[in-house]
């Protein structure tokens, strides 16, 4: 018997137990071969994990028999040309996995619900900075926490987060991710639960600066002129202007401020240093660049929880609030622990052990049963399967 996150539940395996509600009326009994309408079912109450009869599950070498098929057939069906690398890509499981994620219940649901929710930002913010209207930031705090659903875990949290990048990239959806990333992180650091509520309120507001900015300037694909790239980095000040009149707390401010500050001082406007900045805006800092990596770029593709992580140690720890960091890539790094990942060179692998000193070089374990320790090894994880 092994419990299983219902994301990760697929045709075919078969329940070790029944499954019930939260009041306990039974859904699916024990021993029921599952199907997609069955897992819809399990998605539909909200049942976050359910205990599967291991010998229904695919063993290691089975899943890397299906890969090798895949990845076979994609090469037959796929004409040969100069370019083509000897080693074969594998977006095609990511893509795979992202549609799995995408087609599930839960994932339309927080779709919807967020499309809703950025709107409703997207609304008071337009109103506040071009017509002078009062935000109503009670309304705002509850239809963020609408979003957030019992009993979901932080990795489908991640995941639906990361799909829903390539459906609205906007200024308010941008910020939406960051007001709930930075919720999660203030969380994982024992803040109370009105220090999150502002941190939500910080998250929410902290690019209204960039509502100053032209649009063909702030959405512009090509190079930017001198001119254009300080009207980009004007967009904390801006913020800041439009909103430190306002009766809201300090910190929030500050984040509109602050957020591309960085703790070495090499961030902006300011170029402070971390004795002047503010927790919020240490917080709000990490939460958007993580969003930002891991958003889809015309020039790169979403960079996966790992390749975030080994950015952020590349970068370098005494640009942010190590403490902050160092728990916001160790909790990531650990949710992902005894996931099944696909290396750079095209094997799939298993996560088995983290290395606390390079959280982006775990020690993982191929499908042959032989072990890979990352941190001494050129090759990296491309993406989680
Ligand atoms: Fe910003």
């Amino acid at each position: 018997m092994k419990t299983i996150n219902t994301i990760e539940l697929r045709p075919g395996m078969v329940t070790a137990g029944s499954i019930k509600t939260r009041k306990g009326q039974e859904i699916i009994p024990a021993g029921t071969t599952l199907t997609k309408q069955l897992i819809s079912r399990i998605e539909f109450y909200g049942i976050g994990a359910v205990s599967i009869d291991e010998t229904s599950m695919l063993t290691e070498e089975e899943v890397q028999a299906a890969l090798q098929a895949a990845m076979t057939q994609k090469l037959a069906n796929t004409p040969k040309t100069a370019e083509q690398p000897s080693v074969p890509e594998t977006p095609k499981n990511e893509v795979a996995y992202s549609q799995q994620v995408k087609r599930s219940k839960s994932f339309q649901e927080y779709s919807l619900n967020s499309t809703l929710v950025t709107n409703t930002l997207q609304k008071q913010l337009e109103g506040f900075v071009n017509e002078g209207k009062p935000m109503d930031f009670d309304e705002l705090l509850r239809v963020v926490k609408s979003l957030i659903t019992p009993g979901q875990t932080i990795i489908q949290y991640f995941d639906m987060l990361h799909n829903l990048r390539s459906i609205d990239d906007s200024v308010y959806s941008h910020s939406l991710n960051v007001a709930m990333i930075s919720r999660i992180l203030g969380k994982w650091l024992k803040w109370s639960g009105d220090d999150l509520d502002q941190l939500v309120i910080a998250g929410l507001l902290h690019d209204i600066g960039k509502m100053k900015i032209p649009p063909e300037v702030l959405n512009k694909e090509g190079k930017l002129t001198d001119e254009e790239f300080e009207m980009i980095r004007w967009h904390p000040r801006a913020g800041y202007d439009l909103i430190k009149d306002l009766n809201i707390d300090s910190r929030i401010k500050k984040a509109a401020l602050q957020h591309h500050e960085r703790c070495d001082g090499t961030g902006y406007p300011e170029k402070a240093t971390v004795a002047s900045l503010d927790e919020f805006s240490m917080v709000i800092a990490i939460a958007d660049v993580y969003d930002a990596m891991t958003a889809a770029r015309k020039y790169r593709a979403p960079l996966c929880p790992f390749q975030v992580i080994r950015e952020f140690e590349r970068d370098g720890f005494h640009k942010y609030k190590t403490q902050f960091l160092l728990t916001f890539l160790q909790r990531i790094a650990t949710t992902y622990q005894n996931n099944r990942v696909i290396l750079n060179d095209g094997r799939a692998a298993k996560i088995i052990l983290l290395n606390q000193n390079a959280l982006s070089e775990p020690l993982v374990q191929l499908n042959d049963g032989s072990c890979i320790d990352l941190a001494s090894s050129p090759l990296y994880i491309q993406s989680i399967v």
